[in-house]
């Protein structure tokens, strides 16, 4: 995607009437990209529902078909959306892709795949838009050196060389991330011999719970570190995966945007249905709760091995609080949404150890203190945080003659669309395109809603 002004597609977010009624949210991001990745190594065919057809899975299918695997998708006549049927390669398999592999704005399809292209004989061109040119790929391309295979650089474009027979290591987390785990881990999938990654800090836990699913030979121990108990994660390679059905639960980081919005807009009650709560996902809802937000969870049940449930959401009066850094993890893409509930709290919010953020799809902590302040909202930016101080419940008072800079960040757009909504002028951003890259609906369901 480009910064030609003449292509961006601006839009004002107007302020709304109450959001009430029952919505559902697309496809889990993170498990719909392992669901192709790991239905591309399995020997037969994996069927997945509820998979989300943004563009950042995209990308990710479009690449898998580069190196080899059938995919396909098939429309289903019911409510249950799509069929995907992927035919694997097998664990060792993935073929040389003939052309680069355009990875979008997906920093998650670009390091998973680096993890799977690494053990593997070939070699692979990766390249992307303006922001995920920018992200940080060194934290891969390390570990993955050290299992044998080569890379040009640390940004993209890169290319990769993969080594097969790989060295399996035993890796420690210099930072939490699930995409550089499971990079590490999905290169450990066709590499002889053990492969372990040591986890500080626990972060998102799909790569395991899916590969265990697809049975792969894969253990969590529990050890003590410096700083407490640590998780770690082992993998005995050369994996034989055998092809799974699986149904995506709705994903919490989208269903954040329309419950951050039921909470601000008097008058809402919401129902957001079939949102996964993985308990290294769901620490918004936690955090909207200590502020004073309602959030009930019904009709608890499995989906996919993941604990899932329907959250009835209604306009609360929230209240600054202190954001204890140790839930950042579980909610490290919630931030911006979470910003914008605190503009409009009772009192201070502090949110800090968050230095992440400034690697994510835009500089977030930047980004949302500009766009905040832009739209009114009381904002002190620190090197590893946001301190704001919120309107106590009225609106904020939204810019009339400005459009917010969303630096090709689909959740700073999403948030400043959900700030609009709780404005006096609404809030124009200037870009709306890279919603569709994990959220294509976002628009069309938040219309229906204020309508
Ligand atoms: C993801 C991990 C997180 C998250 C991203 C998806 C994943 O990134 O921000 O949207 O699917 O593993 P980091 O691992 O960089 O924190």
């Amino acid at each position: 995607m480009s910064h030609d002004l003449s292509q961006m597609r601006p839009r004002r977010f107007s302020p709304s009437g109450p959001l009430r009624g029952r919505i559902r949210v697309p496809g889990d991001k993170s498990i719909s990209h392992r669901s192709l990745m790991f239905g591309a190594l399995a020997v037969g065919e994996t069927r997945v529902t509820g998979l989300l057809e943004g563009e950042d899975v995209m990308a990710t299918a479009a690449a898998l078909r580069a190196m080899g695997a059938t995919i396909l998708r098939q429309a289903q006549d019911d409510r249950s959306g799509a069929e995907w049927r992927i035919h694997g390669v097998g664990v060792g398999g993935l073929l040389q892709p003939e052309a680069p592999l355009d990875m979008g704005n997906s920093g998650t399809s670009t390091r998973l795949l680096m993890g799977l292209v690494a053990s593997h004989p070939i070699t692979a061109r990766f390249v992307g838009d303006a922001s995920l040119s920018k992200r940080p790929m060194g934290r891969v391309t390390q570990p993955l050196s050290r299992m044998g295979a080569e890379f040009d650089g640390t940004t993209l474009p890169l290319t990769e060389r993969g080594l097969c027979p790989s060295i399996p290591i035993e890796y420690r987390l210099p930072v939490a991330s699930a995409q550089v785990k499971s990079a590490v881990l999905l290169a450990g999938l066709n590499t002889a011999g053990i492969t372990s990654v040591i986890e500080p800090v626990p972060t998102r836990d799909h790569t395991e719970r899916m590969l265990k699913g697809f049975g792969a030979d894969l253990w969590v121990e529990e050890q003590d570190g410096a700083k407490g108990p640590e998780r770690v994660i082992r993998l005995r390679g050369e994996a034989e995966l055998k092809p799974q059905q699986i149904e995506v639960p709705g994903d919490p980081s989208s269903a954040a945007f329309f419950a951050v919005a039921a909470l601000v807009v008097p008058g809402s009650e919401l129902t957001i249905e079939n949102v996964g709560l993985n308990l290294t996902r769901a620490g918004l809802f936690e955090v909207l709760r200590q502020m004073g937000g309602h959030i009930e969870e019904l009709n608890r049940r499995e989906v996919g091995g993941e604990p899932v449930a329907d959250l009835l959401v209604r306009h609360s009066a929230l209240k600054g609080i202190e954001v204890d850094p140790a839930l950042a993890p579980s909610m490290i893409d919630e931030f911006p949404i979470l910003f914008v509930a605190a503009s409009l709290a009772e009192g201070i919010t502090t949110a800090s150890g968050l230095d992440e953020l400034r690697v994510k799809e835009s500089d977030r902590l930047a980004t949302m203190a500009a766009a905040l302040t832009g739209a009114g909202a009381r904002i002190e930016e620190r090197e590893d945080g946001l301190v704001i101080e919120g309107t106590g419940g009225e609106p904020l008072r939204g810019s009339a003659n400005s459009r917010t800079k969303t630096h090709l960040d689909h959740r700073i757009a999403m948030s400043m669309a959900v700030a609009g909504l709780a404005s006096r002028d609404g809030v124009e951003v200037d870009d709306t395109r890279p919603i569709a890259t994990s959220f294509p609906a976002f628009e069309a369901l938040l219309d229906g809603l204020a309508e």
